[in-house]
């Protein structure tokens, strides 16, 4: 490693969604990320230009001998359970995955003097916060087990950190991410995905009957759940972002990861029809089990902590990316 040299750092769960995105981001940086997966979730096609150990992040042999491999000087860490109503219905697949394989990793990397951690928390975190915007000194009080298993594991990263002086970590608590790289090589694949934008724009190509809404009875202006939505080519910046400023001056960061205004599933669902030119059905529901009524965040912190300008504030610009996306998928898909 020469004197410019970031070094080497460790992705666990870069071959998703976030994931990915942020490897590419670290890449470009100048760091070399090296992608750990188990692949439950995660596209081994989206790590084409760095290393991926497929393992998990619970088996510490592998993780050791990875560690020491590659010099590894940091810890990103994304691999995670992240539907919240699956999390209401499987509680415990979401402690074991979130909360006791996580715990497993961190010791494993602390250990092995890995101790400089990026973590991707949530906004669930907050439940149904009481002021909106949120900040991040808004009591903490998870309305479902997703976001208590992420706020379990930012104790335990403030214990390990009030614990070990040379421990350190960013927790990222994200809204609503979406949108796709520009360059067209990644973006959300996960056939699976619940999040509403990718499933009106899976509405939208055909793939699926109708769009269902849940919930219209939330006291907001049209009755539907509002929602900060932050385009994924921001959330992979601000990791960089982060990671440096751990490096730069070790500290603790608790950031926000929004923009700040909230769109209600309405609006995001007639932004999606005016992107893509396409009328499709749309279905009201009840509301989702777990789901909070508005969660908009306040994000003068990581502006002001780590310098950011949002380069994607738009919600057409992240629906038109995000388009863009599923409509090169779903023809590549075709095309096998
Ligand atoms: N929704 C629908 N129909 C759908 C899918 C979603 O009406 O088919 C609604 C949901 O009920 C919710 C809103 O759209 O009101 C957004 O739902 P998503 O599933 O897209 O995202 P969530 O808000 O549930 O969760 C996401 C991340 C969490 C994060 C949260 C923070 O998955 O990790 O944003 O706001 F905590």
């Amino acid at each position: 490693m020469s004197q410019a040299d970031p070094g080497s750092v460790l992705v666990a769960g870069g071959a998703g969604y976030i994931g990915s995105h942020v490897s590419k981001a670290l890449a470009i940086a100048g760091y070399h990320p090296v992608v750990l997966d188990n692949l439950s979730t995660g596209n081994a096609a989206h790590v084409v230009d760095f290393p991926l150990i497929h393992a998990d992040i619970a088996d510490t042999g592998r993780v050791v001998s990875l560690i020491r491999e590659h010099k590894i000087r940091a810890l990103l860490h994304f691999a995670a359970s992240i539907q919240v109503e699956e999390s209401v219905r499987f509680p415990l697949d979401y402690y074991e995955n979130n909360v006791c394989r996580t715990l497993r990793l961190l010791r494993t990397c602390s250990k092995n003097g890995v101790r400089t951690v990026v973590f991707s928390s949530t906004a669930a975190v907050y439940g149904s916060p009481e002021k909106l915007p949120v900040s991040e000194d808004a009591a903490l009080n998870p309305i479902n087990p997703y976001g208590r298993s992420k706020m379990m594991v930012e104790m335990m990263l403030k214990d390990m950190a009030a614990a070990l002086p040379d421990f350190h970590f960013a927790a990222l608590r994200y809204f609503n991410v979406a949108g796709a790289d520009r360059g067209g090589r990644i973006g959300q694949s996960y056939p699976k995905a619940t999040h509403l934008i990718t499933l009106a724009l899976r509405t939208a190509l055909g793939l699926r009957p109708e769009l269902v809404i849940f919930g219209t009875d939330y006291a907001t202006a049209d009755g539907t759940a509002v929602r900060d939505y932050i385009d994924i080519e921001d959330i992979a910046f601000l990791h960089v972002r982060a990671l440096d400023a751990l490096f730069e001056r070790p500290r603790n960061l608790v950031l926000n990861c929004g923009y700040g205004h909230g769109f209600s599933v309405n609006e995001v669902v007639q932004t999606v029809k005016r992107v893509t030119g396409i009328d499709f059905p749309v279905h009201e529901t009840g509301r989702r089990p777990g789901d909070p009524p508005v969660l908009v965040a306040d994000s003068s912190r990581a502006k002001n902590e780590l310098n950011w300008t949002p380069m994607h504030d738009k919600l057409e610009e992240i629906i038109r990316a995000a388009w863009e996306w599923e409509r090169k998928l779903h023809s590549m898909k075709a095309i096998q």
